[in-house]
């Protein structure tokens, strides 16, 4: 395994991708990446700032404008990196549910995805890294050493976002939230650029009916190979 390098992980949301790619890199000792965190950043500056979502030009100037810091987590509060933008850290901030109404609008936008995009390609290209998004093996780092393709069905998903949210202690609606997976979907993978789907050469595991553990032994088994 000592010659791998770069480890893409994409696939819709809430596959379990953050938490397999999370353990990969504890495992290899790699640095963990997850690029969704950046444009919940630049949607989370946006609302901040009182643009309207819509205004293309506006949001894609500040994903030009303003850059990003992900760095090592300095807190043991869940995070897997801290995400400072201004000076401020925002980390748990661009969770909001605000945040997740609007990021795949965001996250459609051509000029925001070309920023973020060579952001993301320097920090991948220096290697030893698991990066994790959508189009990380097709459009990020297309000459990642292992793309992995993790899916599920969206009742699948809406279901383990449910639990988790229940297990917080807060309320959530079931079929809201299957909503809101199936509508994240279908904007993510029929927008114009870099739209969610498999590269030619990932290897999908679906994740349906494995648990968080078989995942991650798969995962680590296409590692080795
Ligand atoms: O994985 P997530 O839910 O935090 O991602 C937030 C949004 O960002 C989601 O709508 C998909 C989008 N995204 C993307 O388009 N490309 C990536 N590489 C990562 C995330």
């Amino acid at each position: 395994m000592s010659d791998l390098s770069i480890i893409a992980i994409d696939g819709p949301a809430a596959s379990g991708k953050s938490t397999l790619g999370f353990r990969l890199a504890e495992f290899l000792g790699y640095l963990y990446f997850d690029t969704g965190l950046m444009y919940r950043a630049i949607t989370w500056l946006a609302l901040q700032r009182g643009i309207d979502m819509r205004d293309e030009a506006a949001v894609s100037r500040l994903a030009e404008d303003i850059p990003i810091e992900v760095a090592a987590p300095s807190f043991e509060d869940g995070r897997s990196c801290d995400i400072v933008v201004d000076g401020q850290d925002i980390t748990w901030k661009i969770r909001q549910p605000e945040v997740d109404a609007n990021v795949s609008i965001v996250a459609a936008y051509p000029g925001v995805r070309e920023a973020l995009t060579v952001q993301q390609r320097r920090i991948g290209l220096r290697g030893r890294v698991v990066m994790v998004g959508r189009d990380i093996g097709t459009v990020v780092l297309p000459e990642a050493d292992v793309k992995i393709y993790l899916d599920a069905s969206a009742g699948e998903r809406a279901r383990r976002r449910h639990e988790e949210i229940l297990q917080r202690g807060e309320t959530a609606d079931f079929d809201d939230i299957l909503s809101k997976v199936n509508k994240r979907d279908r904007i993510d993978s029929t927008r114009d650029v870099a739209p969610l789907k498999p590269a030619d050469d990932a290897i999908l595991i679906d994740s349906d009916k494995l648990d968080a553990d078989q995942v991650f032994q798969k995962a680590l088994s296409l590692c080795k190979r």
